[in-house]
């Protein structure tokens, strides 16, 4: 006998998963964090970068442009997670919108590291779907407007976790966030594996890493290829050596942040 209706299973799923307010979240010290972490202190000379380079995605995204912001590179090692993480910090050192950072690198996640988040459940985890709540993975910084969403390194088949449904929810809940909210989210090189083009597909721009002098124009432009036609909101050149005396380049490494149309 045939059961047309018997064995369909409504998935509400989405509708389990809280929207992770920053105020319900643990609270971590920022003193924990590594010194990779420069942006979280305003005074901090080697935050000047992180902050010219945060006006300037603001500035991209203006109101209508959305939130989800993807940083990737072609190749690995370019700094993705160096300039995510302050990127991310320097955000949620603003006190009119709260900023959400994703370790969606599963195998080399190194947010987790920088920020100094011990622990063993994170995206990776929750992607699984082993009834992780996102509210239990995510850090609020210290008394920043920060959230930081860790992942910890795992074998996995990750390409797999970024098209379920889990990953659909993740993506749902972070739209859900007010207007204003930014969600920067680590991605893996472009050419290491399918992940950071399956999840560009679901961002709202990307940020793409070139380390100086590593980088070749080729690779640059077959990554941004891949990209599309999610928009790429500009280019961080890393490791620039115009800086003298700063290692973190203020006048130098971070200031080469260029819109794709300047
Ligand atoms: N401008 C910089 N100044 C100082 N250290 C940097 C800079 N950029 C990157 N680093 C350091 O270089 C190393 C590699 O950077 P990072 O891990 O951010 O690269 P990645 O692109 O995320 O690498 P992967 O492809 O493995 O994810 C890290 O130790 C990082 O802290
Ligand atoms: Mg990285």
């Amino acid at each position: 006998m045939n059961e047309p209706y018997g064995r369909i299973a409504f998935n509400d799923e989405k509708r389990l998963i809280n929207v992770p307010f920053l105020e319900t979240l643990d609270v971590l010290d920022p003193a924990q964090s590594s010194d990779k972490l420069v942006a979280v202190d305003s005074n901090d000379a080697r935050s000047r970068p992180f902050n010219l380079l945060r006006a300037q995605i603001i500035k991209k995204l203006g109101p209508t442009h959305g939130k989800l912001i993807g940083i990737t590179s072609a190749a690995p090692g370019a700094g993705k997670s160096f300039v995510a993480s302050n990127l991310a910090a320097s955000l949620g050192m603003l006190s009119n919108r709260k900023t959400y950072l994703l370790d969606l690198d599963l195998r080399r996640a190194s947010v987790a590291g920088i920020f100094g988040i011990r622990g063993n459940v994170g995206l990776t985890e929750f992607l699984m779907g082993d009834d992780v709540e996102l509210k239990s993975i995510g850090r609020r910084i210290g008394t920043t407007n920060l959230a930081v969403f860790p992942s910890y390194p795992a074998m996995v088949n990750s390409a797999e976790l970024m098209v379920g449904d889990r990953f659909e929810s993740l993506i749902a809940v972070m739209r859900a966030l007010p207007a204003d909210a930014i969600v920067i989210v680590d991605l893996p090189p472009i050419f290491a594996n399918d992940d950071a083009i399956l999840v560009a597909g679901q961002l709202d721009g990307v940020v793409m890493i070139v380390e100086q002098g590593v980088t070749t124009k080729k690779q640059l432009q077959s990554a941004l290829q891949f990209i599309e036609p999610t928009p790429l909101l500009g280019t961080v050149f890393n490791r620039f050596n115009g800086g003298v005396g700063d290692p973190y380049g203020y006048g130098g490494k971070y200031e080469g942040y260029y819109s794709t149309k300047t």
